[in-house]
């Protein structure tokens, strides 16, 4: 069976793209590469044991010769690219870790997939993929007034998480440009739905709102985030995958500007239709701390080049992806419970001291 190797798909977006793509394609396995750091977790996958398309390696992106033996035994037909230090907050606190996966381990994948392409006779040469999950933010912050980012806007990258994911889609660039590998760049506004590990806003949100805890919003709330349910973000990488031009970067993102405050109330609202609590909206648990370094103020995507190569659209509305959301996570306490382990709790204790 051909397989597709696809790295933190033990992740948010990862898990959630494995899911989808042995649920809608029964062509390829796939071999899901993970370290498990605190925010990969088996759990998700559950549903695939027993599931002989799914091979599942606990290995770090940053150990060649461990990636050199899974290209050689599974001979991938694509990379699919998702393992990341993916929070801003974290990478304030700590960068290490971020410098080290996200371009040290990016570089290093990078060159098992250039020396595996190399072997591969054609027709698999020229068929061969690297699709590189990247984010929204290494183009900056824009202006209430601004444009949307666009792929030709210049990189501007602001925090070490989004400088260290630049520095990644440089890296990915050059392997096309020197080398030609055949890679693609995806460009993804925020992300959200079930399997969100909850230190993230929207299930940061949902997780301290049922447990009576306090709703931290940084700052005055009204950065602006544009926001993707994750189903559409997993379409949108498997049809750049099947019909992206090698070389091309292509942004993709739900047309869903939104004010953090904006975001909470709209939590608050629908688990208080769902969810209700006796005396009280769950707004009254909103408390405003203080402000995230560097915070920039708004993100929001153009994402008409997908729409117009690749006939790309998300299919969700802000308000059906929330309800999705918000329903999941009453469905799913016991995978809450699971990932607000003890590490959680010193992250939790550690960042919202103040
Ligand atoms: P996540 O933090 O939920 O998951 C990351 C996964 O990568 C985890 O399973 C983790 O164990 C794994 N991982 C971390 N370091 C690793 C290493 N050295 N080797 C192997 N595996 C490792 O992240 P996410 O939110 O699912 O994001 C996935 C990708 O999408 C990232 O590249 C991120 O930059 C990008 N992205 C995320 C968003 C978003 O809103 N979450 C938006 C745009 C782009
Ligand atoms: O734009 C894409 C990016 O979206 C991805 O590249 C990142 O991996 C992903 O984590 C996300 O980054 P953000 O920093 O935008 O997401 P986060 O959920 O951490 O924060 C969203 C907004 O909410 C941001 O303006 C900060 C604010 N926030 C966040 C937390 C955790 C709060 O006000 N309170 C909080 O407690």
């Amino acid at each position: 069976m051909p397989h597709i190797l696809v790295t933190g798909g033990a992740g948010f977006i990862g898990a959630n793209f494995v899911l989808a793509w042995l649920r809608n394609s029964a062509a390829d396995g796939v071999v899901n590469v993970d370290k498990l750091t605190y925010a990969g977790n088996r759990k998700t996958l559950s549903s695939l044991e027993g599931d002989s398309r799914h091979v599942f390696s606990q290995t770090d992106i940053c150990d060649r010769g461990a990636l050199d033996r899974l290209f050689a035994t599974y001979q991938p037909r694509a990379v699919v690219h998702l393992a990341a230090e993916s929070h801003v907050d974290r990478s304030i606190h700590g960068p290490g870790e971020f410098i080290q996966t996200n371009i040290v381990g990016t570089f290093t994948l990078l060159e098992a997939a250039r020396a595996y392409w190399g072997s591969l006779e054609e027709p698999p040469k020229s068929a061969f993929r690297f699709l590189h999950v990247s984010t929204d933010e290494v183009f900056g912050s824009l202006d209430a007034n601004d444009p949307q980012f666009s792929e030709t806007t210049p990189y501007a990258p602001n925090s070490p998480y989004s400088a260290s994911k630049a520095a990644s889609d440089h890296l990915v660039r050059a392997y096309h440009h020197t080398y030609g590998l055949p890679v693609l760049t995806t460009n993804c506004s925020n992300n959200y739905g079930p399997y969100h590990f909850p230190e993230k806003l929207i299930p940061l949100t949902i997780a301290n709102a049922l447990a009576g805890k306090p709703l931290p919003v940084y700052g005055d709330g009204l950065n602006v985030r544009d926001w993707l349910y994750v189903g559409d973000h997993c379409s949108a990488i498997r049809e750049v995958l099947a019909c992206g031009r090698p070389g091309e970067t292509y942004n993709v993102g739900g047309w869903n500007e939104k004010t953090n405050l904006d975001v909470v109330h709209t939590l608050c609202d629908l688990l208080d239709e769902l969810h209700p609590k006796s005396g009280g909206s769950y707004r009254d648990q909103i408390q405003f701390v203080k402000d995230r370094p560097g915070h920039d103020r708004r993100y929001a995507i153009d994402a008409r080049k997908l729409e117009r190569e690749l006939g790309w659209k998300p299919v969700e509305t802000f308000e059906t992806g929330l309800r999705k959301t918000v329903q999941w996570y009453l469905d799913n306490h016991a995978w809450v419970q699971d990932v607000m382990s003890g590490e959680y709790r010193n992250w939790v204790a550690k960042h919202y001291a103040a």
